[in-house]
């Protein structure tokens, strides 16, 4: 089917301008001023902004862990990110140790193949890497287009590997051309000191952040860097929060290296105050934690100054029943908080209306970068005749307010309650097919597909 969209403002990451859109079939064909070509379907997109359609390149959706299931499925989890804009959605993988990359491949797509409503694809985290896991880095990246892999710093006992074993998956990693993401905290640190305030009683959600200071945020991303530097390796830091990470970043460039870094939605808006809520504190327990007014102006600042490219959501969530699994200690928690379908709309709202970021600096960070730095670019993340037609229709001047009352997350509480929001997702298109008009979904799971991605350029 052939769509039009007519006299909207195109923004891109690096172009503003207004023109018509033509898409036949599952990519854009034409971009011009006064198309004068026939469509099945035209769009008046006249006052509004059209930007590529969102990637969110972390989330975890009905992933097991800490003992239950994060509580969006593929079909759920994708309907709630294209609400809210975001057409793609990267999720991770998680090895089990002792078995091997294939299994967890297996497994992780008889969970999400044919429930996709949005595109979507897989980091690998890599839990146990040896002799076996070595041999099939290759397979992944030339195979499987799965081209990124995760590994935990933190987590100890369950998902976290040594710098033994980061080293050599490095080099296997870039040799077939590659990334390594990383949740870099210091695990061994933070094992002690979650024990250390069990030991004395001290189990309210206070005490997960009170657990997880920034040096141990600030160490682990120096270590990775480091290791990255040595190796040569392209490195991404996933949900990165706080000034001493950024600092340790900033501090590889002095030294000509390049680390990529994501920071999420949430620790641009949300501070560690909230742990002071007694057990409501728990909606946002996530590692790592929130964090202190000083890192949310250094993280704004980082997108501006080029050191932060990606704002992703880490979208985890569990219900509150769920999260009453650690209502006697924090430790027992499940970590995460739902914000798939909010992103977007909160960048815009508190980066774009509120003079923080540029527009073109808002598409680059949730939808160019992702799709560059994960080896998308340009079928995915940008406005251009070739690319899929993913596109959003967004109203800069709609006002409304977040509420689980409204919201399609799988979650019965929402991180964002009451919050106002500037400008709204109106129209969202992906590959072709409108998918989100009038604030209704009106393509069925089992559309989104599987994106096979490429080797990486570690260079953006
Ligand atoms: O709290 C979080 N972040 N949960 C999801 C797992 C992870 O560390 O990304
Ligand atoms: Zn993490
Ligand atoms: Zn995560």
């Amino acid at each position: 089917m052939s769509l039009l969209i007519k006299n909207g403002r195109i923004i891109t990451a690096d172009a503003d301008f207004t023109a018509d859109l033509f898409v036949d079939g599952e990519t854009i064909q034409a971009v011009g001023r006064n198309l004068n070509i026939k469509a099945a379907r035209e769009i008046d997109a006249s006052g509004k902004l059209v930007f590529p359609g969102g990637i969110d390149p972390h989330v975890h959706l009905d992933m097991p862990f800490m003992g239950t299931f994060s509580s969006d499925n593929y079909e759920t989890g994708t309907r709630a990110a294209l609400f809210g804009g975001t057409t793609m959605v990267i999720d991770f993988i998680l090895q089990k140790q002792g078995n091997s990359l294939q299994s967890a491949l297996d497994e992780w797509r008889s969970r999400s193949d044919n429930n996709c409503v949005g595109d979507y694809s897989f980091h690998m985290a890599v839990t146990d890497f040896n002799d076996n896991t070595r041999t099939e880095i290759k397979k992944m990246i030339e195979q499987e287009g799965i081209t990124s892999f995760k590994t935990f710093m933190a987590y100890k006992g369950a998902l976290m590997i040594d710098d033994r074993q980061m080293i050599g998956l490095m080099e296997e990693v870039k040799q077939h051309g590659g990334l390594i993401n990383v949740h870099a905290t210091n695990g061994d640190m933070i094992d002690y000191l979650v024990a250390k305030h069990r030991a004395e009683k001290k189990l309210s959600p206070l005490y997960h952040y009170l657990s997880q200071p920034e040096i141990t945020e600030a160490e682990a991303s120096e270590r990775f860097a480091d290791m990255t530097y040595y190796t040569g390796c392209p490195g991404y830091i996933v949900h990165l929060t706080c000034e001493g990470a950024l600092n340790a970043v900033r501090n590889a460039t002095r030294r000509n290296q390049k680390v990529f870094v994501e920071t999420c939605i949430q620790y641009l808006l949300l501070d560690a105050s909230l742990y002071e809520k007694d057990f409501e504190g728990a909606k946002w327990v996530m590692s790592p934690p929130l964090r202190e007014p000083k890192d949310q102006a250094t993280l704004w600042a980082g997108i501006n100054q080029g050191l932060v490219q990606v704002v992703a959501t880490d979208h985890c969530p569990f219900k509150w029943e769920q999260k009453l699994m650690g209502k006697d200690d924090f430790s027992k928690i499940p970590n995460g908080h739902p914000a798939i379908e909010n992103r977007m709309e909160l960048l815009y709202s508190e980066g774009v209306h509120k003079g923080k970021i540029s527009l073109n600096k808002y598409v680059e960070v949730a939808c160019t970068n992702p799709a560059k730095i994960f080896g998308m670019f340009p079928r995915k993340g940008t406005i251009a005749p070739g690319s899929d037609a993913d596109l959003v229709i967004f109203d800069p001047n709609e006002q409304h307010t977040l509420s689980a009352a409204t919201h399609h997350m799988n979650v019965d509480y929402s991180a964002y309650e009451g919050w106002p929001v500037t400008g709204k997702v109106k129209t969202v298109v992906l590959r072709g097919q409108v998918a989100i008009d009038n604030g209704k979904c009106l393509i069925e799971k089992g559309y989104g597909k599987f994106i096979k991605r490429n080797k990486v350029a570690g260079k953006i």
